[in-house]
């Protein structure tokens, strides 16, 4: 039997290495969907007002253990939202803690609530320097924000200007290059030298940027960095299915309520954590290398965080099911990325 053909798969248990909680009771409604799925995963910063500091995490974290349903195991891994101004201290303490395990890069005005984020990158080579020194995880938000450059053009342009500077200054920094969007990141990542990784979304793996317009606009599939042309797509389902231990699973599941989403001026985000190993298993389906998913979801994200593999696993079955439309969130609802859509696999 081909892989392709497989009516079950059981693969160690997966991680996910790029995940928006939200918090209150937002986080409280899609926390249970990554933990019914995911061991760990890495939790973005970009609360209003962000987590900046060790100690915020720390609470955060404790929110998070806190929501999170009798008997569900789930491990969340902090991160810091840095700043112009977070001190190099700052970062010692981070990695000291022991529940810190990156931090993460926005630059301002690059997505959502990225205000707060970095303006110039050289404002915070002192702390850098430090993060290279203890071997903290960099993670970067690759998309220069100069208006001035086309929306689709922001990633490629970011390498050149932004990446290889940083890199060429700093050879040791550990870089995770976050939810790459471009044919041009996924090269760059696969031929750079040094400690270099990038996550990819399943959402990047499965749509091209037609999806968005597709008879209308459908606002569910815009989220940042914004869906590319096939090309770019096609790239990405190679660097996720090549065994490549650099290219690995982080969802950048992101939930918006839906009257936000659905509005003038719509939010960024797709909310895939309800049926992430559903989507990944049906990217790599597609392309016959269903064989290659256990690597990319659960084995290289561990390996370059330096954090164990996880031993328990989970089993997913070729079986059609249909998504719900919409879930109760807040006082009103959410709309999963395919809601109302049947899905090929289900993680039992
Ligand atoms: O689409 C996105 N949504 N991209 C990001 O970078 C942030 C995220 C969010 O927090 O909603
Ligand atoms: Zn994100």
């Amino acid at each position: 039997m081909t892989s392709s053909a497989l009516p079950k798969l059981t693969i160690t248990r997966p991680d996910d290495w790029h995940l928006h909680l939200r918090d209150g009771d937002a986080m409280t409604t899609v926390l249970p969907h990554t933990a019914a799925q995911f061991a760990r995963a890495i939790v973005m910063p970009n609360l209003k007002p962000p987590v900046t500091t060790t100690e915020q995490a720390a609470a955060y974290r404790q929110r998070i253990l806190a929501a999170l349903p009798d008997g569900m195991l789930f491990e969340p891994l902090m991160t810091l939202y840095l700043t112009d101004n977070t001190p190099p201290d700052e970062i010692r303490r981070a990695k000291d803690s022991g529940f810190v395990h990156a931090v993460k890069l926005y630059p301002a005005g690059a997505t959502t609530n990225s205000d707060a984020g970095v303006t110039d990158l050289r404002k915070c080579y002192k702390t850098l320097e430090v993060m290279q020194e203890v071997g903290m995880p960099f993670l970067v938000h690759g998309e220069v924000t100069n208006p001035e450059i086309d929306l689709f053009d922001r990633e490629a342009v970011f390498i050149e200007t932004v990446m290889q500077p940083l890199r060429a200054d700093m050879p040791e920094l550990r870089v995770v290059f976050e939810h790459i969007t471009t044919s041009e990141a996924a090269a760059y990542v696969a031929e750079a030298t040094g400690p270099i990784a990038a996550t990819i979304t399943a959402h990047h793996l499965l749509y091209n940027r037609n999806e968005i317009f597709k008879g209308g606009i459908r606002p569910h599939y815009y989220c940042l960095p914004v869906l590319k042309r096939e090309t770019h797509r096609l790239a990405l389902v190679k660097a996720a299915t090549s065994g490549n231990p650099r290219f690995f699973l982080g969802t950048d599941s992101a939930p918006h309520a839906k009257g936000v989403k659905e509005h003038a001026c719509g939010c960024a985000g797709c909310y895939t954590a309800l049926h992430a190993m559903e989507l990944y298993a049906q990217a790599f389906d597609q392309v016959g290398a269903l064989d290659k998913l256990e690597g990319f979801a659960s084995f290289y994200g561990p390996d370059f965080y330096r954090l164990p593999r996880n031993t328990s696993t989970l089993t997913m079955k070729r079986e059609a099911w249909t998504l719900p439309a919409e879930l109760s969130y807040l006082d009103g609802s959410l709309v999963p990325l395919n809601g109302g859509e049947v899905m090929q696999w289900k993680a039992v």
